[in-house]
């Protein structure tokens, strides 16, 4: 299950990528917000973040204007590695070599085009694990 999370910001591409996960035959649910009416970013984030740390979703695409506001919220939760890419390329090493379980993209930064192509690729590529296992497991710290 594809934890799918936006503010206003990033609305019209939370709603393409439905249509998008539906193509792919991917389930997902939907954690917000509803409409483009103005609202704060990390009200959807933190509850799309607990869905994955919680077990009812394996991962998350989420989206504001920039990518940036809606990720920094979701990393506040152990657990989370949430990547607000710009670049397809950001997209792939964000899988192999972080194991991103939420990519975050700004609907204000890159055209729809780019940003199906970067979904489409964070979501086959493969963690590269090896090496990367150590480097992830020194992210999570004890407060
Ligand atoms: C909302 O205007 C905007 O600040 C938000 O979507 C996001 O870009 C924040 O990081």
């Amino acid at each position: 299950m594809i934890a799918l999370a936006s503010d206003h910001g990033g609305f019209a591409y939370k709603e393409k990528t439905k249509a998008l996960l539906d193509s792919l035959g991917l389930a997902w649910k939907d954690y917000g917000t509803d409409s483009e009416d103005s609202v704060d970013y990390p009200d959807f984030s933190h509850a799309a973040a607990i869905a994955i740390t919680s077990g009812a979703c394996e991962r998350g695409i989420f989206f504001c204007g920039t990518g940036i506001g809606i990720s920094l919220a979701a990393n506040r939760h152990a657990g989370i590695r949430a990547a607000s890419c710009q670049v397809p390329d950001a997209a792939r090493m964000s899988r192999l070599h972080n194991d991103a379980n939420v990519l975050a993209l700004g609907q204000r930064l890159i055209d729809w085009e780019t940003a199906e192509a970067m979904i489409r690729l964070w979501l086959e590529t493969p963690f590269e694990g090896g090496r990367h296992e150590r480097r992830i497991a020194k992210i999570e710290i004890d407060a």
